[in-house]
């Protein structure tokens, strides 16, 4: 094996068992293009600051430069046996340059510049996951656009509870996805900081300029301490939280739709090319998809938990426990975007079946509520319109009825305030028209929820 970049201070060569269990190029050589971005900026500082030559900081930026473009074009595979793709990619730089390679590192450790490259390289991960969100809250908006009259059963506690339309049951999920990008943004900004020239974890007695850097890098200010600037880790955990709560979302509404897609609710049907079969049942149609993502969400908050238990008990500054946080974060952020290139088309493609909601929504007296407020709305106390709705329930349930069908005989002998105008008033129609107020299902109120949500995310991207 070749001489470790740290010989100097050994009499032995590394143990390969050692080296392998140390070595983090396996995962972290997808961050080449971040290492390099980070040594181009320290290299033109250090030939500004006058550190080194300015013609040597020029030839390692063209350096640089071409160690990009040849790994880009396959031209330069990573070395499994780097320890990673920091020490890589500067032994590829000196083989090139030879002495001027060399120096490269002055004034900088490995504890900063992988800070630096993790930073980078998740800002532009943010950055895509974010057009995903945008990309599904605007399949939600076109869904509901179709559907402000679809009107279904909405529930608590499983049990058919009053009635709503699509649009509004879908937007619910449009309003948690924009509070995901507010989230996503608040990580994106918290992670914007540069910690390069913290060097090992003592700053340097070069004279650096941290803000050229920052400037370079399109980082928004310096960190404010070196010792920090090693060892936080914090970014990586608050995007995995936004990460986390994210796939929460995405694992309800994929939960709802396993269900809706069961015969037993028939409210949507997936697209053939959305769905699975079965290997032996041949009228089965499986929402596979969905089922993943509610399976993933898991796996995603298991990389969350991963980073807040490693960082809990590690004393400043760098430990190397924390070259466990790369796996975690990037499991987390590949997860995510596999989970929504899947279910974005899968939703734009689900077919709505208005018919079944509907004859759900039939059921159940999702318009006992209503007919209370009738009472109410001629006099009654509510406790005692809710009493003789709940006497009136009971003796549908008896007889076999529902409200809609109770004859008014049976309405007048519980209370004698009914009359005709009861059957509009909690015909289903009236029941989903009538609840206007701000927020609430009724068409109108749906459109004007709509319309404020596009406000907001437009005022987003
Ligand atoms: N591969 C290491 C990591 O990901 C880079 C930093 C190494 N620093 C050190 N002091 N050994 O954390």
């Amino acid at each position: 094996m070749a001489d470790m970049m740290w010989a100097g201070r050994f009499t032995k060569q590394i143990d390969d068992k050692v080296n392998d269990f140390n070595s983090s190029i396996k995962f972290d050589s997808r961050m080449y293009k971040s290492d390099i971005e980070g040594s181009i900026a320290h290299a033109a500082m250090l030939g500004e600051c006058g550190i080194i030559e300015k013609s040597e900081s020029e030839k390692i930026i063209e350096g640089l430069k071409g160690i990009l473009a040849d790994i880009e074009s396959g031209k330069l595979g990573f070395d499994p046996a780097a320890e990673d793709i920091h020490m890589f990619n500067e032994s590829e730089l000196t083989k090139r340059l030879g002495a001027t390679g060399k120096r490269l590192h002055t004034s900088r450790s490995r504890n900063d510049q992988v800070a630096v490259d993790i930073r980078l390289y998740l800002r532009d991960e943010v950055k895509q996951i974010r057009a995903y969100v945008v990309e599904l809250i605007e399949t939600i908006f076109a869904i509901a656009e179709k559907n402000f009259e679809t009107v279904m059963p909405g529930y608590t506690h499983m049990q058919r509870a009053q009635p709503i339309t699509f649009a509004h049951h879908v937007l619910a999920y449009a309003q948690m996805l924009l509070r995901d990008i507010g989230r996503l943004d608040d990580a994106a900004k918290r992670m914007n900081v540069n910690p390069l020239g913290s060097c090992a974890l003592a700053g340097t007695t070069y004279p650096i300029n941290r803000q050229l850097t920052t400037e370079l890098l399109g980082f928004d200010e310096v960190m404010g301490n070196s010792l920090d600037g090693v060892s936080d880790r914090d970014f990586c955990i608050e995007l995995a939280s936004a990460i986390s709560i994210l796939m929460m979302h995405l694992s309800r509404f994929s939960e709802e739709i396993i269900l809706w897609c069961s015969w037993e609710f028939k409210f949507v049907e997936l697209d053939d090319a959305f769905a699975t079969g079965s290997s032996i049942m041949p009228q089965k149609k499986n929402p596979d998809v969905t089922e993943l993502i509610r399976g993933k969400t898991g796996r995603v908050y298991g990389d969350l938990n991963t980073l807040l238990t490693m960082m809990k008990g590690t004393p400043l500054a760098y430990n190397k426990d924390m070259q466990e946080d790369k796996e975690a974060i990037f499991d987390a952020v590949d997860t995510v975007k596999l989970c929504l290139r899947t279910f974005i088309p899968m939703l734009a493609t689900m077919r709505v079946i208005p018919e079944n909601m509907r004859a759900a929504a039939a059921k159940g007296f999702i318009n006992a509520t209503d007919c209370a407020d009738y009472l109410v709305k001629k006099g009654m106390p509510f406790r005692d319109a809710y009493k003789a709705t709940g006497t009136l329930v009971h003796i549908c349930i008896e007889k076999g009825l529902t409200l809609e069908t109770l004859p008014l005989g049976e309405y007048k002998a519980v209370c004698d305030t009914f009359d005709e105008d009861v059957y509009e008033a909690i015909s289903l129609d009236t029941c989903v028209m009538q609840r206007k107020s701000e927020g609430g299902p009724a068409p109108e109120a749906v459109k004007a929820q709509l319309a404020k949500l596009k406000e907001k995310l437009s005022a987003l991207v």
